[in-house]
């Protein structure tokens, strides 16, 4: 039996549950495929940290040399996360023609050309399905299953955290800052959450995914961006009275020789597949010209399910090596995507208006409104104070962004309206 050696940058949460799943599954692994997978050595930081899997003395290093310069590794994981020294190890490991595994989107998302193009030039496997959705096998999915498709769109929840503390303000009236502490307690969010709650994380993935669909490096700064920090209770309520739930959607849309690409809280219609993904899960609703629509569905984080996507990549990595075949490459096209800038999106929107309970306020509201070409679908105004104003809650048919924008500048400056506007996006059919 061939056996393949690995190095591993990192022993942390990922590191530690692949090194389980490779020693608890690794002879049925073997039977499978013909190859057993050993690791060779471990690079951490710290040399005395307690650990949750023992590993054989000598196998542990503060020397990435002892790794990406060891001609018997064949395959180098990486596990570490962060940018630097991160990247420069894939780079290096690339150089020194061993296949990588890893599962850091930052460096993918703000790096790729040059990372994908040093594994083109080395002729070796870069392989990064825990990148993006963890256990989820998104990345394979678009690579590979829905290759003859051109993906027209991609809705997804990506953030777990996000979803977390969403699902909690909405079933339980939870504060955001209540929710967020509970997630951080529960450990589905970090001590520092900013990556997660500003949209960011999503942006992220959301970049990854674009890429490999359409084939052209898109990156995350040209992804709208929207985080969930700024959602109330009260916005969430009224949006369940219209019968929408309040997601973080990450949304990707080809039309016309343009990409829409854009993370920010939506209304998902109650009763839509993806307002049933509660708490940490993440999902991925596709939909490919000649397949159709396509879900998938599961954990997005956490050590085992994401080792599962690190170690299906290791064998994929081994299949390569066994076979000498030739990498797949990531991307395809020459010139880069068109972006549609944000202010030309068209969607429903929900606003929350807070107003002085005074008769003619309404009128106001809808006056600039239909000047703007922008049609009110269904209305809400409720005489609940809330610091001495009530709220006015809309939905509106299709309008153009740059038109709602305009429209609720003119609104906000009203004597009348007592605070910013709310403006919430609804998800197309
Ligand atoms: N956690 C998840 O659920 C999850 C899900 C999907 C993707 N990911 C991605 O997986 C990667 C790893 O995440 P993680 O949660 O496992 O991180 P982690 O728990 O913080 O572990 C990082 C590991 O890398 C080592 N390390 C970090 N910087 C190093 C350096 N400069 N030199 C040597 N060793 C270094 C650390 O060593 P010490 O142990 O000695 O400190 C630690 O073992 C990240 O890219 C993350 O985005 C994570």
């Amino acid at each position: 039996m061939r056996e393949i050696k690995i190095g591993l940058l990192g022993l942390g949460v990922v590191g530690s549950g692949v090194y389980r799943l490779l020693s608890e599954n690794g002879d049925f692994m073997a039977q499978k495929t013909g190859s057993r997978l050993t690791i060779k050595k471990i690079l951490v930081r710290d040399l005395g940290k307690p650990r949750p899997v023992s590993v054989p003395d000598g196998t542990l290093t503060t020397r990435a040399e002892e790794i990406l310069e060891d001609p018997e590794i064949e395959i180098v994981c990486e596990l570490m996360g962060g940018i630097e020294p991160a990247k420069s190890y894939i780079l290096s490991a690339l150089s020194a023609g061993k296949h990588v595994v890893t599962a850091n989107k930052a460096v993918l998302a703000e790096f790729g050309p040059e990372v994908f193009q040093a594994a083109e030039a080395a002729d070796r496997g870069l392989f990064f399905e825990a990148a993006v959705g963890g256990g989820v096998p998104i990345i394979k999915t678009l690579r590979e299953s829905l290759s003859a498709n051109r993906i027209q769109t991609i809705t997804a929840i990506v953030n777990g955290t996000c979803n977390y503390i969403l699902t909690r303000m909405q079933e339980s009236g939870l504060s955001f800052k209540e929710a967020l502490v509970e997630a951080q307690k529960l450990g589905f969010a970090e001590a520092d959450p900013t990556l997660d709650i500003s949209g960011m994380d999503s942006a992220h993935k959301l970049a990854l995914l674009a890429t490999l669909s359409y084939g052209s490096f898109v990156p995350a700064e040209k992804v709208y961006v929207e985080g969930i920090e700024g959602l109330e209770p009260l916005d969430l309520a009224f949006a369940k009275e219209f019968g929408f739930l309040t997601k973080l959607l990450a949304i990707a849309r080809e039309k016309e020789g343009e990409v829409e690409v854009r993370v920010h809280p939506t209304l998902v219609p109650e009763g839509h597949m993806l307002s049933s993904v509660r708490l940490a899960y993440n999902a991925f609703l596709l939909k490919g010209d000649f397949v159709g629509e396509i879900m998938l569905y599961g954990l997005g984080a956490g050590a085992e399910p994401t080792a599962s996507a690190v170690v299906a990549d290791l064998l994929d990595a081994a299949r390569l090596i066994i076979s000498g075949a030739k990498p797949t490459s990531i991307l395809y096209r020459e010139t880069p995507l068109d972006i549609k800038p944000m202010p030309r999106i068209v969607s429903r929107y929900f606003f929350r208006f807070s107003a002085v309970d005074r008769p003619g306020v309404l009128s106001k509201i809808s006056g600039i409104l239909g000047k703007h070409g922008i049609s009110i679908a269904s209305v809400i105004q409720k005489g609940r104070q809330i610091g001495g104003s009530v709220p006015i809650v809309m939905l509106t048919h299709e309008a153009e962004e740059s038109a709602v924008r305009k429209a609720l500048s003119e609104i906000d400056k009203l004597d009348v309206v007592t605070a910013p506007t709310k403006l919430l996006r609804i998800l197309e059919d």
